[in-house]
């Protein structure tokens, strides 16, 4: 990816979707659900990739957060990884009892209401910043509670 194409990445960043046509990647439905401890909370987002080649979530940090990391779920066991495929024309789906990000040696506990800025990083594309919401405890995405 040429310079201009990485600063072009980096001013939609700020506006959420869509806009140019440079901008293969977005994400959307963040949350963290506020966590009963300052010490560890989850966080979940999907990725939706426009175009026509696959990409690799490769990192996350947060100011909140001495450290983010990535775990996959498999058969109820959670296991870390170093990076996630987002498929071309498809989407890379973070969600409860699924993948998910963990956010450890957090500043301060978060609590609803609040946001959390996370800065995503990929091995094409050019990194994404994003405002996560706080909500409740036991927010479910698909009821909206
Ligand atoms: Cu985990």
């Amino acid at each position: 990816m040429t310079g201009a194409a990485v600063a072009t990445a980096l001013a939609l960043a700020g506006c959420g979707s869509s806009g140019s046509s440079d901008a293969q990647l977005s994400v959307g439905a963040s949350y963290m659900p506020q966590p009963v401890s300052a010490d560890m909370a989850a966080g979940f987002l999907t990725i939706t990739n426009k175009g026509g080649t696959k990409d690799e979530l490769t990192s996350v940090t947060s100011d909140s957060a001495g450290e983010v990391t990535m775990h996959e779920t498999d058969g109820g066991a959670m296991e870390e990884v170093n990076s996630f495929e987002v498929p071309a024309h498809g989407q890379l789906v973070f969600k409860s009892g699924g993948n998910h990000l963990m956010f450890e040696n957090l500043k301060h506990r978060p609590e609803q209401g609040d946001t959390i800025t996370l800065k995503l990083k990929f091995a094409k594309s050019g990194p994404l910043t994003i405002e996560m919401p706080v909500k409740s405890a036991t927010y479910n995405p698909s009821t909206g509670h």
